[in-house]
């Protein structure tokens, strides 16, 4: 309304022109992430950071030798803002995702920034075959895929990695997040995916059907996110 009001001779579309040129041909989606999604999801990310450290430092008290790699794999990276954010963390970072606009931005981001301890691949999670990780990460990714894909993915992380990290959807609190969420995922085209991973019992639903030991790590100060830890169900 105000916009249509200041320029009224500007429609819709000259508008979305005048992003994706200002923005370096950046796609409007990958713009909208970018600046919206990833900045809201800060304190998840630095959460994940957190847990890293905490992962990190664990593992290096029980190895008897000292721990000189730390390789991450994030499933579903997007525009790649969360191995970013850990990159001086790591030693190596692999961002995957099914998309190619975010995989493309991501490795220009890291090219820029001169992170060659970083890179990006547009590949299936569920084709993953890569040398092993310490710790697979995945953010608002499992609730999206259709249950079989979720535990098939789930289920190659585990085999991938040593340890995950899985920050997801939980039950809100407060019923603004409710309904954010609620038509959040209203709009996103996978809803009924949503859907099922809740009936499921989510995150701990799903580890539990893979046989995986798991374990809720922490609430998010987001309201309606929580983070998991999941590992290979070692019998004793
Ligand atoms: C809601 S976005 C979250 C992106 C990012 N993790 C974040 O926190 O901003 C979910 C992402 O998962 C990706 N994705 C969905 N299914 C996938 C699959 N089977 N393999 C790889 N990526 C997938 C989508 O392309 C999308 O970018």
């Amino acid at each position: 309304m105000v916009f249509s009001a200041i320029y009224p001779r500007l429609d819709v579309r000259v508008f979305c022109v005048l992003c994706i040129s200002s923005e370096s041909l950046m796609t409007i989606k990958v713009w909208v992430k970018s600046r919206l999604a990833d900045k809201a999801l800060k304190p998840v990310r630095l959460e994940l950071c957190q847990c890293l450290r905490d992962l990190n430092l664990e593992r290096s008290q029980r190895a008897d030798l000292q721990v000189t790699e730390f390789r991450v794999l994030d499933v579903g990276c997007g525009t790649g803002d969360f191995l970013f954010r850990c990159a001086n963390q790591i030693t190596h970072g692999l961002g995957i995702d099914l998309d190619q606009d975010m995989v493309t931005y991501a490795r220009r981001q890291a090219e820029q920034n001169q992170l060659s301890n970083l890179s990006f691949q547009c590949i299936d999670a569920q084709s993953l075959q890569q040398p092993m990780f310490d710790v697979g990460v995945s953010t608002l990714c499992i609730h999206e895929m259709p249950k079989p894909t979720a535990l098939s993915v789930l289920k190659r992380m585990l085999a991938q990695c040593s340890e995950l990290l899985i920050a997801d959807y939980t039950q809100p609190k407060g019923w603004f997040s409710c309904a954010g969420i609620e038509l959040d995922e209203l709009m996103s085209g996978h809803y009924r995916h949503f859907r099922r991973y809740r009936a499921s019992g989510g995150i701990d639903g799903y580890a539990s059907e893979i046989g995986a030991r798991c374990q809720r790590v922490c609430d998010s100060e987001l309201d309606g996110i929580a983070i998991w830890r999941l590992s290979i169900n070692q019998p004793g």
